[in-house]
């Protein structure tokens, strides 16, 4: 029980990646403060979990886009739980494949808006509860800020951006032992990923191209991506700060 009298908030937290790492840090006994637009989704996550586990969640409909939105509700989900422990900004989401000459500037800044600048906003409002416990934020970013990803330059910019976030503000709250680090995934079977092959004319063959990008011949699951978290959020990662662990089943070897 790692996490026992912890509380952690997810963005994003009603399926995929949050859903997976919200699982993991309830396992380990936290109290989650879980954000997520989608409120039927928030409700079917939270059914689908067991009743003592239902009780240490604090659900809150919440779109990161909307900065004054993300303040409240972090605000109210640390009142009511009274501390915070680890951010994990992971609400996120992935256009269709685009050209840069197809990809409007609206679309750049809705893009930036949810994947960094929510990042931003989140991480400014929860600086001062994580002084106080010493605490720790874990940006979900992508193994495409690192290598790109064809027809997704906006995509790929938002991810890029909070990989230098992560590492400057690690620098600045080092002195507070408060540590910062990113998680750049390569393909995890999530709603996101599905919805995405469901777009192409054989989305079966496409999930399996996908699984093959990895030399461990499949994708993440989300709670793998959750464990990750764990230990970036527990001391067992306590000389860690500033890093991007890419958590990529192999796919950037044997170039
Ligand atoms: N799935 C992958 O292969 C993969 C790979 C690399 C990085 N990532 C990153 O992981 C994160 C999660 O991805 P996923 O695959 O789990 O996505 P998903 O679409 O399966 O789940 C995302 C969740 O976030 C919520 N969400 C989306 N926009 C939101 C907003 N504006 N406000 C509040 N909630 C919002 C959705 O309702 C959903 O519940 C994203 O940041 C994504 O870029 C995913």
């Amino acid at each position: 029980m790692r996490f026992q009298n912890r509380v952690v908030l997810i963005t994003g937290s009603a399926a995929g990646i949050g859903a997976g790492c919200a699982q993991v840090f309830l396992d380990e006994g936290a109290r989650v403060i879980s954000l997520d637009r989608d409120q039927t989704a928030l409700e079917k996550w939270l059914e689908s979990l067991v009743p003592a586990q239902r009780e240490q969640v604090w659900p809150i409909v919440c779109d990161v886009a909307n900065t004054a939105q993300l303040q409240n509700a972090i605000q109210s989900g640390i009142q009511s739980f009274g501390r915070l422990d680890c951010l994990i900004n992971n609400a996120g989401i992935h256009p269709p494949a685009l050209t840069i000459a197809e990809t409007s500037l609206e679309l750049v800044e809705q893009v930036m808006r949810v994947n960094f600048i929510a990042t931003f906003a989140a991480s400014q409002a929860v600086v001062e509860e994580l002084k106080k416990t010493r605490g720790t934020i874990i940006n979900i970013s992508s193994m495409t800020a690192v290598l790109g990803q064809e027809n997704s330059t906006a995509y790929a910019a938002s991810k890029g951006a909070q990989v230098s976030f992560t590492k400057s503000l690690a620098l600045e709250l080092a002195r507070y032992g408060v540590r910062v680090n990113a998680i750049l995934p390569s393909n995890v079977d999530t709603p996101l990923m599905r919805t995405w092959a469901a777009s192409l004319p054989d989305p079966e063959a496409a999930l399996d191209r996908v699984a093959r990008l990895q030399p461990l011949g499949r994708m993440a699951t989300p709670d793998e991506i959750g464990k990750i978290a764990l230990f970036l959020a527990t001391e067992d990662s306590s000389f860690l700060t500033g890093q991007a662990i890419e958590a990529d089943g192999g796919a950037a070897l044997d170039y």
